[in-house]
């Protein structure tokens, strides 16, 4: 939901705003501006569309500066244009930000900024915060932004100049994630860390209610009252090279081959072949509260719900906690009742999710305590949360998740382990099955992949088709719902996901020659019943394409096309098929010709309601 930059320092500032502008561009990509202050003026250039047109404006008319700022924008106030692009100006142009968030009252402050003489040129709720610090400001612009923060209401990120206060950039947020790194005699802030390590693996991420003030000598932090504030700076572990493609032609198909190193990675130091123990003594939460958890609400959004669906299971399963897992947009508005013995997990791999934040909120007083499962370390979800058990998938460049997913997976599979173990609920024997298992899930997962040719000539025949069924049961029909989000946002094809079971009750209406349905089928408690499943799909000149064992004999006569996958401990069997089910997604995609790393109308780190 918009990304924001600024550089401060010697280096030659537009190159380094637009690198920096690609590594969020994920976060939108309707319009793109960078301002930039040149010998006491301020040059800005926006453009309708993405960076690669900013950057195209840029070559053939260049603007140089000594310090600046940059946006790459999803629109939430005012359609994608050039003037609602941002950096927005004040009525002198002298004065820019550039923003991410929702300003809630814009519109009354805009009625009063207008009644008073500001002349306004946009339709964004961005334009009213350059006007408000222009109407505040007295010769300091640090002093002007608190006092316009004061009035302004919802979230925001903002970084903002001006000519009248120079070699200045002072950033604020309420909301949205900011990021301040404190290189060699220069300074960037972002609204993540990808722009900053190219320079600097030292941070200090910005509170709700805190701001930066960037000088040529470096980085002061105060809070809204103007009291200095001491950051602690995070020593950042991210390689650079985890944002580059690296020979793969998408993001997407990158974050897809590194699964089985990001699911090693989410292992790594948690599991003990010797005494079959998970430890997780570093998420915060001690093993006594744990041990009187009774039950596990599970609230995230999209891909991470369907995490969460999954993490039912296991948790059912290996803990014997009851567990319900809700989406974050609807939970937060529920009369939701909760016990002071309910463990919530809130699981974002961006951290940063406002449905799913405002949901941490409001259960935070009153349960056992709140856990988040994010891949953003020091994210405000990570900050606010109890305890953090963190993935290690690195950076997800592609707006589709697919690392994240399973690493979640990961996660919540040792969550589970962990908790059965202190709540004595789990015999060592199946805990000891479950971790060998478990480490051999990488191993098999890159024998899927291997087989990505056969995925993309069986993805060639079914370009054209405009509908598709995912049907799976038990610990696979989360899958089969994660599979038809993957189809439908990257190659904008119509895919629904169902219990198998309730294929009966409705959707086996759809059925014809027209609608695939990929059935995930490995050899698992309802094998028989998918079996089942599937001939009445058959039985009404359904196509069925089948995600199963590659040593299950009986399968090819129950199908038209058998995906085979590696067999595998019937619970953990989502690891491995849901990874055929992304990379059919992607191929589908990739051959329709659509924008596989930014589908339309997507930003990956959805900050506002
Ligand atoms: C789908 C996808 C989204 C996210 C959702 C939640 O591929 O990426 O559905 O899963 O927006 O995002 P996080 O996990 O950052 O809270």
């Amino acid at each position: 939901m918009c990304g924001i930059i600024g550089y401060m320092g010697p280096k030659s500032v537009v190159p380094i705003l637009i690198e920096g502008l690609k590594k969020l561009e994920y976060r939108g990509y309707d319009s793109a501006g960078i301002a930039v202050v040149d010998k006491g003026h301020i040059q800005t250039r926006r453009v309708k569309g993405k960076i690669h047109s900013l950057e195209e404006s840029l070559q053939k008319s260049p603007l140089n500066g000594s310090y600046g700022i940059g946006h790459t924008r999803w629109a939430t106030h005012g359609r994608p244009s050039e003037e609602n692009a941002h950096p927005h100006r004040d009525c002198t142009g002298q004065l820019v930000v550039v923003h991410n968030g929702i300003i809630e009252n814009y519109l009354a402050l805009k009625q009063a900024l207008k009644k008073e003489g500001h002349t306004f040129r946009t339709e964004t709720d961005t334009e009213v915060i350059a006007h408000l610090i222009e109407k505040k400001f007295r010769g300091s612009l640090e002093e002007a932004v608190r006092a316009a923060a004061a009035e302004l209401e919802g979230a925001f990120a903002v970084a903002v100049l001006s000519v009248e206060d120079p070699d200045t950039i002072v950033a604020a947020k309420v909301g949205p994630p900011l990021v301040v790194g404190l290189g060699d005699n220069e300074t960037l802030v972002s609204s993540d860390v990808n722009p900053i390590l190219a320079y600097t693996q030292n941070a200090a991420f910005l509170e709700d209610g805190e701001m930066a003030v960037i000088k040529p000598e470096g980085v002061k932090f105060f809070d809204f009252s103007g009291k200095p504030v001491t950051k602690k700076i995070e020593h950042l572990t991210w390689n650079p090279l985890l944002i580059e493609k690296r020979g793969f032609k998408h993001f997407m198909l990158k974050e897809i081959f590194e699964q089985p190193e990001v699911v090693r990675d989410t292992l790594l130091g948690r599991i003990s072949l010797d005494s079959g123990k998970v430890r997780l003594d570093e998420i915060g939460l001690s093993a006594p509260l744990l041990k009187h958890v009774r039950k596990a609400l599970v609230i995230a959004c999209g891909t991470s719900y369907h995490a969460g669906l999954v993490g039912k299971y296991f948790l059912e399963s290996l803990a014997h906690v009851p567990v319900e897992v809700e989406y974050a947009s609807e939970f937060r508005y529920r009369d939701f009742v909760i016990d002071k013995d309910t463990l919530v997990i809130v699981i974002s791999q961006s951290g940063e999710t406002a449905d799913t934040l405002a949901a941490l909120r409001a259960c935070k007083e009153r349960c056992a305590a709140v856990l988040a499962i994010t891949n953003a370390v020091s994210s405000s979800i990570a900050r606010e949360s109890h305890g953090v058990l963190y993935t290690h998938a690195g950076p997800e460049i592609g707006v589709a998740a697919t690392k994240t997913f399973t690493a979640q997976l990961t996660a919540l599979l040792l969550l589970a382990l962990n908790l059965g173990q202190i709540k004595g609920n789990i015999d060592q024997e199946t805990s000891y099955a479950l971790i060998e298992e478990m480490q051999r899930i990488p191993h098999k997962m890159e024998k899927v992949l291997a087989r990505a040719k056969a995925i993309e000539d069986l993805a060639s025949r079914f370009v054209s088709f405009s509908h598709f069924l995912y049907m799976g049961r038990w610990v696979n029909f989360p899958v089969a719902l994660e599979g038809a989000l993957k189809l439908k946002e990257i190659s904008y094809v119509h895919a629904e996901g169902y219990p198998a079971g309730e294929m009966k009750h409705g959707p086996i209406a759809l059925i014809d020659e027209k609608m695939p349905t990929l059935a995930i089928v490995p050899k698992d408690k309802v094998y028989d019943k998918l079996l089942s499943n599937i001939s009445e799909i058959k039985a009404r000149a359904g196509y069925v394409l089948a995600v199963a064992f590659e040593d299950d004999a009986q399968i090819p006569q129950h199908v038209d096309v058998v995906i085979p996958i590696p067999s595998a401990h019937p619970l953990l069997t989502p690891f491995l098929t849901v990874v055929p089910l992304q990379l059919f997604a992607y191929f589908i995609a990739a051959k329709r010709g659509a924008d596989v790393d930014q589908p339309r109308n997507l930003a990956k780190s959805v900050t506002v309601e």
